[in-house]
């Protein structure tokens, strides 16, 4: 048979790797031998190297008990929507990785953006695509006040706190001072600086102190969902099962062939590493890498000429105006709303504007469990992984800004091997079974 038959070629191998392993070495193969630089950077992507949740300093109750179970109702109560039927959990699916397997976000209305998955977010101090919010208490009430989200305003939630009695029990046992609403003259049941028509013109009405009162219930409605989320961070994958075996220079048959060829690219000569780095396989960072503008496209119908002459949409500059709106949130780290000290705040301090680095650039995802959470990028525009690496492949010209890609000429077997090893990554949220479904069931 075939196989029984061994090549002068073969047995001079057989000779080598016997003799690397009287040498000490585990394995001669060049696919499965790491230098001390690969090993120091597989150390890095590790989850064994992920650290305790950063504090969050302008939420006193982001570890709390009682807070993370009131986060935990609020984050599937679809009575924070306008229409009853909209609940975080809507687009961040716990059966799908809290991401939604859409193009964009779907809830009263479509969203301009890709839904990215939530587990692990408590590491990011960016929040969005672009960054514009510090803080998982502040996104939270962004999408709550959003048209084509939930579509509500704080009044109504606010009212939605007081007068639901399990929501009215915890709420003041861990913030306390839940205000009393009842007068509707001072506090209309609609009212929001981002409503339109009336519910804008009646918070407007509003007194300073009423407002400011509305206000403090919403961000702790926002508080109460960061402690629900901070309890969602990834698991291990058998990407973490073969790097521990590698540093204890054990074997491990964790990784096949081919992933392990894949991983040896995504280290090395692919460069995925120079964003994708850290035990998320993120920087944490903005980088402009050249993702199409969806907007941008000419429909198929309109001739060219046409396309040519008509006014465009402007195309998303990412972190240029999301870095602005962080600074301008009233609900920043620096806000009235935070606990924080100035002093805590210092990645808003210092937060890069030079449109340089800023214009065209999103943050970088965390990879892991990148498999399940199609389609990809802020725009949603790659169906597939393989998609998204023929364009690090072939990197076009950025619609806005400067790409940082250079081309990479891999061949297609190095992209099967590239994708093959993204799918290592895939692993269940650390976090108890009851927190991944719905507290209503
Ligand atoms: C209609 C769908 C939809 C709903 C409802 C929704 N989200 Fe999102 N979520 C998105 C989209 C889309 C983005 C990205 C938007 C952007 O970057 O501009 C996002 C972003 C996020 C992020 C940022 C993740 C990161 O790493 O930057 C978090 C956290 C989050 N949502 C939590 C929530 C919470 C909590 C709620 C409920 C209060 C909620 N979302 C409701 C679609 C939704
Ligand atoms: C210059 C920094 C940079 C490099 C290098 C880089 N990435 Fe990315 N990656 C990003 C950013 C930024 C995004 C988000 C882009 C967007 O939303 O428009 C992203 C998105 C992705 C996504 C989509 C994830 C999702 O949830 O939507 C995948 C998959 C991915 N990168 C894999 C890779 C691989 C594999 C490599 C190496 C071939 C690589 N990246 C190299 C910065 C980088």
């Amino acid at each position: 048979m075939h196989h029984s038959r061994c090549s002068r070629a073969h047995v001079a191998r057989c000779l080598l790797a016997a003799l690397a392993c009287v040498a000490g070495v585990v394995h001669a193969d060049p696919v499965t031998a790491w230098s001390d630089a690969e090993r120091s950077l597989l150390q890095l992507l590790w989850i064994g190297n992920l650290p305790p949740l950063p504090p969050s300093p302008g939420n006193r109750h982001a570890d709390e008990t009682d807070a993370a179970v009131l986060g935990h109702r609020l984050f599937f109560d679809r009575r924070l929507s306008v229409n009853g039927e909209v609940s975080c959990a809507t687009c961040h699916v716990p059966d799908l990785f809290f991401a939604d397997g859409l193009p964009r976000g779907r809830g009263i209305g479509e969203t301009a953006r890709n839904t990215p998955g939530i587990v692990g977010g408590a590491y990011s101090p960016w929040l969005f695509w672009d960054g514009r919010r510090d803080s998982l208490w502040s996104q939270a009430l962004v999408p709550l006040e959003t048209a084509e989200e939930h579509g509500g305003n704080r009044s109504r939630y606010a009212r939605i706190l007081v007068s639901d009695p399990v929501y009215r029990s915890i709420y003041n046992s861990v913030f306390g001072g839940l205000p009393d609403l009842s007068d509707t003259a001072r506090f209309p049941p609609d009212a929001s600086p981002f409503a339109t028509g009336k519910a804008r013109d009646d918070w407007l009405a509003m007194r300073e102190d009423d407002r400011k009162s509305v206000n403090r219930v919403f961000a702790n409605l926002g508080k109460a969902l960061e402690a629900y989320q901070r309890r969602l961070v990834p698991g291990r994958s058998r990407f973490d099962d073969f790097v521990e075996s590698l540093l204890d220079d054990r074997p491990s048959d964790a990784l096949s062939a081919d992933e392990i060829a894949g991983l040896k690219l995504f280290i090395g000569r692919a460069k995925c590493v120079t964003c994708h780095l850290g035990p998320l396989f993120t920087n944490h960072a903005f980088h402009n890498v050249a993702t199409p503008d969806p907007s941008a496209r000419k429909p198929d119908y309109l001739p060219g000429i046409v396309y040519l002459f008509m006014d465009k949409p402007d195309p998303d500059r990412g972190r240029y105006d999301g870095v602005r709106q962080a600074l301008e949130s009233e609900f920043n780290c620096l806000g009235e709303y935070s606990d924080a000290q100035p002093s805590d705040c210092a990645e808003l301090s210092f937060a890069a504007t030079d449109h340089r680095t800023t214009l065209g650039a999103f943050k970088v995802p965390s990879l892991r469990n990148v498999s399940r959470t199609a389609p990809y990028t802020h725009a949603g525009v790659f169906a597939t992984l393989g998609e998204v690496l023929d364009h690090y492949n072939e990197p076009p010209d950025a619609p806005v800004g400067h790409s940082e890609l250079q081309p990479l000429h891999l061949d297609e077997r190095e992209l099967a091997q590239l994708e093959a090893f993204l799918h290592s990554l895939d692993s269940t949220a650390d976090a108890p079974a009851e927190l991944l479904e719905s507290p209503f069931q």
